[in-house]
């Protein structure tokens, strides 16, 4: 299974999110997380990982050769690498790379970078699910909508296996995302978590075992409806 973890606008979550369902899904099954983040990425920095084997020179090279395992971790990760590297990665070598991740490991989680996507259409498209993570903010709504206008137009995807996931959401209401033009049903509303202790922090892990059975639920049926 793929799962795709984006959001047009950083700093909502995605590699929190993104690690803490490695965390989870990696008690039973096993499982590889990609960073397709170069702005630069934080993986390295968070889990103390050689940013020289990265996504570039897993995709150049074996990528078996450049997956790290993190200390006391139970997941393979593959780190995004430096700003310039995303530009040197060839789209249809990078779309074989998770191709033969996918082949060895149960789940495949991909943090994809806010703003830059070219390269990563195909890995949206071949999804089992995405995650849309949005925060309930003005700004963050407005990017979310002009983001959905263009999955529309260009017939990406079709939002078909979109989950939208608000996170760090404060109080009862939501105000921003409920007005927006495109509008997706909410899949999950993750509350914003004070103090919270990184992606390994009890009080999140709880909301994303839920979220990962919902996934793996509505991924079979729409396995069953096609
Ligand atoms: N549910 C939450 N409650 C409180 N803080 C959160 C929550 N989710 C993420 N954060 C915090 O928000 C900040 C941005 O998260 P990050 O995962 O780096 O975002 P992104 O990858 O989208 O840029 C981090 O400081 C993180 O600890
Ligand atoms: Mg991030």
């Amino acid at each position: 299974m793929l799962i795709s973890i984006f959001s047009p606008k950083g700093g909502v979550g995605k590699t929190t999110l993104a690690l803490g369902f490695a965390e989870v899904i990696s008690q039973n099954q096993s499982v590889c997380i990609i960073e397709f983040d170069f702005s630069p990425g934080d993986f390295s920095a968070i889990l103390d990982l050689d940013i020289t084997k990265n996504v570039l020179m897993a995709t150049k090279y074996n990528f078996a050769d450049n997956v790290q395992r993190p200390q006391d971790a139970k997941y393979d990760v593959i780190v995004g690498g430096f700003p310039d590297a995303h530009e040197r990665i060839p789209r249809d070598e990078f779309d074989r790379m998770v191709r033969r991740v996918e082949e060895k490991y149960d789940v495949v989680l991909v943090d994809i970078q806010p703003g830059f996507i070219e390269r990563a259409i195909d890995v949206l498209n071949r999804s089992d699910a995405v995650l849309l993570i949005a925060e309930d903010d003005y700004r963050v709504a407005a990017r979310i909508n002009g983001f959905l206008d263009w999955i529309m137009v260009n017939n990406i995807n079709q939002a078909k296996n979109f989950f939208f996931v608000v996170n760090r959401k404060k109080g009862k209401e939501i105000q921003f995302l409920d007005k927006m033009q495109n509008r997706l049903p909410f899949f999950y509303e993750v509350p914003f978590i004070k103090d919270l202790k990184g992606h390994k922090d009890n009080r999140l892990e709880k909301h994303i075992k839920t979220m990962y059975e919902k996934i793996q639920q509505a991924v079979q049926v729409t396995a069953i409806e096609i």
